[in-house]
């Protein structure tokens, strides 16, 4: 069975309109685009003994940058609309920042991201147990998930750009997973302002798969504290009510006439206003109008003060959007700026949370001989 049930939604104009306006922006790119780099510079070593690298890779205009601990991306510098480059990006300046707890800034997310409720699963007639580290229910590849190993680097030159794979085999039983699972990430900056991300794993035992990228975005840079003003758009109909701990109800609810229509460019702040939860923010999963898992506008994100446009494409059925809710200026990143409620965004393109225990959400079971891939790009622009 495919992994993608045939839910469906129907495309918008607006995807149609922002597809286009994709494509504008990545010929005005690759006009002015200059020789991509790849660099490597040490990044520390980890309590055990490590060594970790950070990848650098730029197109002439963005530097992102990646850490082989945790897959992370750890920088993205990009223009704004006067040519200023500024990260819009949460994390810290060095290793040590990333080897403490934080929520995820940056990071890759799995074997399975987001929540599974109460940390269990049946497979094939048999219940595995995952430690619980959020409330009741299980986040994000649990205890010791993706985000804290060390993978592997190989170093490319593929003909859209600079890119770096990073490699990692999870082995049977980790973290209460079944079968032995390789993962492989391709992490690409190409001429036209594009982070292109591409995942692959194998599995020698049926088990869920769900990866993602854990960004905190701020679209002003360093200095900006809020995404209150920041512009969205999401192209999702649809999206998954949750109980008080953030699992699925189950039902795939429409956002006509809700606060969760982002259909048309939305100002954040305002919306979330409008909302009950504690604490409050948007940190729901949106079903993307993609009905057939082919690479698709999800998000378009625009800082009107700094000019600067993100647009996030993904071949995934789902996107959690997460205000930073639970940033509570305990986190101290960058420049020992402390990380207040609402300072960035995270677009987590996805499977649903909490689909192994929800048969009628897209499937997120990997079966022996298969291969599982997703594709999440970030498109870079200013007006
Ligand atoms: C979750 C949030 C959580 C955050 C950091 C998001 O994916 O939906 O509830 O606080 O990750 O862990």
């Amino acid at each position: 069975m495919s992994r993608f049930t045939d839910l469906r939604g129907r495309a918008s104009v607006f995807a149609v309109g922002l597809l286009l306006s994709t494509a504008v922006v990545g010929l005005t790119g690759a006009m002015n685009a200059e020789a991509g780099t790849l660099s490597k510079v040490a990044f520390g070593k980890t309590p055990d003994g490590k060594t970790v690298d950070l990848y650098v890779l730029q197109n002439g205009r963005i530097t992102v940058k990646i850490s082989t601990y945790g897959a992370i991306i750890t920088s993205i510098e990009v223009p704004d609309r006067d040519g200023k480059l500024d990260d819009v990006v949460l994390g810290f300046d060095d290793l040590t920042g990333y080897l403490g707890k934080h929520p995820y800034f940056g990071a890759t997310v799995g074997r399975v991201a987001n929540r599974v409720a109460k940390g269990k699963f049946t497979l094939n007639g048999h219940e595995y147990t995952l430690a619980t580290n959020n409330g009741p229910n299980a986040l994000h590849g649990g205890l010791k998930g993706f985000d804290k190993v060390v993978w592997k680097a190989e170093e490319l030159e593929s003909g859209d750009g600079p890119s770096v794979r990073l490699s990692y085999t999870s082995p049977d039983g980790e973290e209460g997973y079944p079968g032995n699972l390789s993962v492989s990430i391709l992490f690409t900056v190409t001429a036209d302002d594009k982070l292109k991300i591409e995942y692959a794993a194998e599995t020698d035992k049926a088990t869920p798969v769900n990866l993602s990228n854990h960004s905190y975005f701020n679209l002003g840079g360093k200095n900006s504290d809020t995404i209150r003003d920041h512009e969205i758009t999401l192209n999702a109909d649809r999206y998954t009510p949750v109980d008080d701990t953030l699992i699925p109800t189950g039902e795939i609810a429409p956002v006509a006439d809700t606060p969760y229509d982002l259909r048309k460019p939305t100002v954040i702040g305002a919306r979330i206003d409008r909302l009950q939860n504690e604490p409050r923010g948007f940190d729901h999963n949106f079903v993307l109008n993609n009905p057939d898992g082919k690479l698709t506008l999800a998000a378009h994100v625009y800082d009107p003060k700094s000019g600067r446009v993100l647009e996030v494409s993904t071949t995934e059925p789902g996107v959690q959007f997460y205000t930073g809710n639970f940033l509570d200026g305990t986190d101290k990143g960058k420049g020992g700026v402390a990380y207040k409620q609402h300072q960035a965004i995270c677009l987590e393109t996805q499977h649903f949370p909490d689909s192994i225990n929800h048969p009628s959400f897209p499937n997120t079971v990997l079966e022996p001989g298969k291969k599982f891939s997703q594709t999440t790009v970030y498109t870079f622009s200013t007006r």
